[in-house]
Formats: C-alpha cells, sequence, structure tokens
C-alpha cells in the first residue's frame, strides 16, 4: 500500500478496534469548523473517515468521545475563539479522561502555535495542520492504542485524494473544492503558508463529483478555491477556470453554480463573459478589492490598480447592468490613511455592491505586513469601519430596489425570522430573500416576485 492510500489501512484498524474500546455503543464525534468553507469541506471529509470508522456524530460536546475543532489562522479573533473553546474542554476531560481531543486546521500548520498548544493545552491528544487531513486515521489510531499525544505538521502530503467518503453538511447545497492552496502572497495573509503552493483538481474529478451530487438532488454547487481564477495553471490538461465553468454549465439537471474566491489580476473578461453566458451560473461574482487605494494595494502585494478593478465592473455592468459584485475591504491596513481610506470608499460608491464583507486588519506573524511599523491609531480604524458598514448599507438598501417589481428565482434556506410559514432564501444574485411559505418548499427553487427592499433582505411574494 503506498503512502496516499495508508490512510485506508488504518480507518479499517480503527473500525475493528472501536468496539473493543467502547464496549457499550458506537462511539460519537463533535467536529466544528471556525474558519471558510474551505474549512467547511475538510471538516466534511474528516467527517467521511470517521463515518467509514464507525464513529456517530453529535452537537453536544458533553456526549462526545471524539472532539475536533478544525482551525482558522486568517484573524486573530478566530484564533483566540478557538484558544478559549479548547480551554473549555479541560473539564470534559477530566470527567471523562477516555475523551479524545483534536485540533486540525490552519492554526494547526503554524509551529508557534502547535508549541502552544502543546505545553499549555495538555488536554488536547492530537494536533494535525491541513497537509495531514489524511494522516488523522493514523494518528488517532496511535492515539487509542498507545495513549500518547501526537502532531503532525510536515508539509510532506500534497496528493490530492479523489473519491473518499464525505459526509456532507447540506442536503442540497454542496460545496467543492476545485483546488487547494494560494501562490499570491497577499502581503497582510497567512493562507499561504498554511495551506502550501495551488494544486487544481483535474476537471474530470471536479465533472464526476459535480454529477453524482446532482443526481443525489443538490441544487447549488458551490466551487471551492482560495483563487479560483488560477484555475488548471499548475495542471498539465489545458483548461482554465472559464474553460471549468463551461464544462460545468453543460452538465443536466436543475442546479445552479457558484464559486468563490477570486483574485483581481486573474479576472478577465473572458470569464465574465462566460458567467453571462451560462445557464446555471449566477450572475454574482464575489471579487475582494481589499482596498480603494493603489499605494495600499501595491503594498498588499495584490498586483492590480483600482483603475484594472473597475475595467472588469464596467465590462460585467454593460453587458448585464443587473450584475451583481460582492467584495472583501481590509480596513486599516498598516499605516492606511484618511486619504487612503476616502479611495475605498469612492470605490464602494462607484461599483455599489451588494455585499461587502469588511474585516479590520488583523497583524498575522509570519507575513511580510507584520513587519511593518503601524501608525495608525485603532480607534482612527475603528471609525472607519463604522463609517463603511452604514454607507454600504444605504448603497445596498438603494441597489436592492432594482428588484422591485420583479420575479427572481431563489433557493429556499430554511424558516424566516418570523418563525412558521415564512421562508427565507437566497436569489441567483446571493441576495436574501424573505416570504411567506411552507416549510415543505426547503431546498427548493421558487419564484418570488419581490414586493420591498430593505438594507440586509428583499421581501416578497411566491408566484406559481
Ligand atoms: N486581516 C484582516 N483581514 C484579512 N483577510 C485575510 N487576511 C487578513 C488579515 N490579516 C481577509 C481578506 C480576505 C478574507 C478572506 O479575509 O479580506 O479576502
Ligand atoms: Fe490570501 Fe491573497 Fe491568497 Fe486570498 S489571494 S488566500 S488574500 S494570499
Amino acid at each position: 500500500m503506498d503512502a496516499d492510500t495508508q490512510y485506508i489501512e488504518f480507518v479499517e484498524k480503527i473500525k475493528n478496534l472501536l468496539p473493543s474500546v467502547y464496549p457499550d455503543s458506537p462511539p460519537l464525534a463533535h467536529i466544528h469548523s471556525f474558519g471558510c468553507q474551505q474549512n467547511e469541506s475538510d471538516s466534511e471529509k474528516i467527517k467521511g473517515l470517521l463515518a467509514d470508522m464507525g464513529y456517530g456524530f453529535t452537537d453536544d460536546t458533553n456526549n462526545a468521545e471524539l472532539i475536533i475543532y478544525n482551525t482558522c489562522a486568517v484573524r486573530e479573533n478566530a484564533e483566540l475563539k478557538v484558544f478559549g473553546n479548547i480551554g473549555e474542554l479541560k473539564h470534559l476531560k477530566e470527567l471523562n479522561p477516555k475523551l479524545v481531543i483534536g485540533i486540525c486546521g490552519c492554526m494547526a500548520q503554524q509551529e508557534h502555535i502547535v508549541e502552544k498548544i502543546r505545553k499549555t493545552y495538555k488536554q488536547v491528544d492530537m494536533v494535525w495542520g491541513t497537509f495531514a487531513l489524511f494522516s488523522m486515521p493514523k494518528l488517532l489510531h496511535e492515539v487509542l492504542t498507545e495513549r500518547k499525544r501526537v502532531f503532525e505538521i510536515s508539509e510532506s502530503d500534497k496528493t490530492i485524494h479523489e473519491n473518499i467518503s464525505t459526509v456532507r453538511n447540506g442536503a442540497f447545497k454542496a460545496s467543492v473544492p476545485i483546488m487547494y492552496g494560494c501562490n499570491n502572497f497577499c502581503s497582510y495573509c497567512i493562507v499561504p503558508y498554511v495551506r502550501g503552493r495551488e494544486r487544481s483538481r483535474s476537471s474530470e474529478a471536479i465533472i464526476d463529483e459535480i454529477k453524482g451530487l446532482v443526481k443525489d438532488g443538490y441544487r447549488e454547487i458551490m466551487l471551492l478555491g482560495q483563487n479560483v481564477n488560477s484555475y488548471g495553471k499548475d495542471l498539465d490538461e489545458h483548461i482554465n477556470f472559464s474553460g471549468l465553468l463551461k464544462k460545468i454549465d453543460n452538465i443536466d439537471g436543475n442546479f445552479r453554480v457558484r464559486f468563490m474566491s477570486s483574485h483581481p489580476k486573474d479576472a478577465t473578461f473572458e470569464l465574465v463573459d462566460t458567467i453571462i453566458e451560462s445557464k446555471k451560473i449566477c450572475k454574482h461574482f464575489h471579487l475582494p478589492i481589499q482596498s480603494g487605494s493603489d499605494r495600499i494595494l501595491s503594498q498588499m502585494n495584490r498586483n492590480y490598480t483600482s483603475e484594472d478593478y473597475l475595467k472588469i465592473i464596467e465590462h460585467a455592468r454593460n453587458k448585464l447592468p443587473d450584475f451583481s459584485f460582492s467584495t472583501d475591504i481590509i480596513v486599516g491596513f498598516p499605516n492606511e490613511n484618511e486619504e487612503d481610506f476616502q479611495k475605498t470608499m469612492d470605490i464602494i460608491r462607484k461599483v455599489k455592491y451588494d455585499n461587502i464583507y469588511s474585516f479590520i486588519y488583523s497583524k498575522r506573524t509570519g507575513t511580510k505586513a507584520a513587519l511593518i511599523e503601524d501608525k495608525t491609531p485603532q480607534e482612527e480604524k475603528t471609525k472607519h469601519m463604522r463609517t463603511l458598514l452604514s454607507v454600504q448599507r444605504e448603497i445596498a438598501t438603494e441597489r436592492y430596489k432594482r428588484f422591485i417589481g420583479r420575479t427572481l428565482r431563489v433557493l429556499v434556506d430554511g424558516e424566516g425570522k418570523k418563525g412558521a410559514g415564512h421562508l427565507s432564501g437566497k436569489s441567483d444574485e446571493f441576495i436574501i430573500v424573505e416570504f411567506n411559505g411552507e416549510k415543505k418548499l426547503i431546498g427548493k427553487f421558487v419564484e418570488v416576485e419581490i414586493t420591498a427592499a430593505h438594507n440586509w433582505a428583499l421581501e416578497g411574494n411566491i408566484i406559481n
């Protein structure tokens, strides 16, 4: 058996072992993701491995024999939350010494974090980084048989494992990673250090997975990658992201496709045209600009200017005025001044995003930006953040009004805020839509005539 498939051997070993370790009933595992959709997707694979071993699952840590935290390192807040949660597990371990606690994901790929866990959080039994996802069965086997603490953060496993069991978190929306890693080294970002270089999956494996999901009734496929726009560059296969989208668009079935995230430097007119001309790709583009100031963009190592960025928006809107854009903004990059911030506000006013995900800059050890001496006071960053949020709220409400009187296709997510008889879903533009309807419509597409626009959502009535 080669290294690529060695995990299967340990899945089998644990399957045979579990009845003797837990003679009363099959053990339950609790898996919690703290991070992005890639982390969620990794957790679905971890669950797949555990299900193959014979574990059941629980949302309640009190009932679990195995607790796994899949962690995020993008901002400090996420890390603090994880440490808080690990701290709280200490008393559970005291109540049940057999409890196995595992930490994985992006935090676990950083040496200083692993050292902190090793020294301070003795209740943790196993730690494995993003490259060692498929070492988990071997590590768990060691913990169960030898009751020792194990740590695996080597960067040895760059293999893309295909055809593995996956326990999906959703019944009608599924995430499909198309590539892993990132080559861009934006100066603020830890991702390239914890997820390595770009590795694309073959288009055949992606198409097969999507066909299977569509056959199983999934209605929304989210293509994942740190920078999907560079899909295929590392493959022998002659294909780019636009080509992949065309292939996916040709798959038969009643489903829609979204993707994230995209780097503006690799966003092309060809890609925009492919989206507009497609039948199944949502007419929504999440295109993180991060800052509207060319000075800051250059320090961020983003490799585009605000003018380059606006050209993509203009091209899309000339062809399809409704085209929906959303973005990520970092407020308070080291030494961002008033003029820089106003340039970001100018872009926001020009583009009129339907949605903005904004973050206050968080210093990440090991990145280039962490070396810059930052003179911008924290209060100024907080003030800028408040301004951005309030201006964006007005812009979104105004822009959402374009849909009043029109009918949008909505995938129903679940019950709405008002409870029974009220539903909430997302339109193809990725805007929240709320309306009255029966619970049995959850997971289905409905047509909704829009009657009002609020700053967080649209409101309407189902037509059928
Ligand atoms: N501080 C704040 N926000 C960050 N992001 C990435 N790194 C940082 C950081 N150090 C944001 C970017 C990215 C999103 C996923 O997280 O806006 O697009
Ligand atoms: Fe981080 Fe930039 Fe890569 Fe996105 S493109 S993951 S922001 S380095």
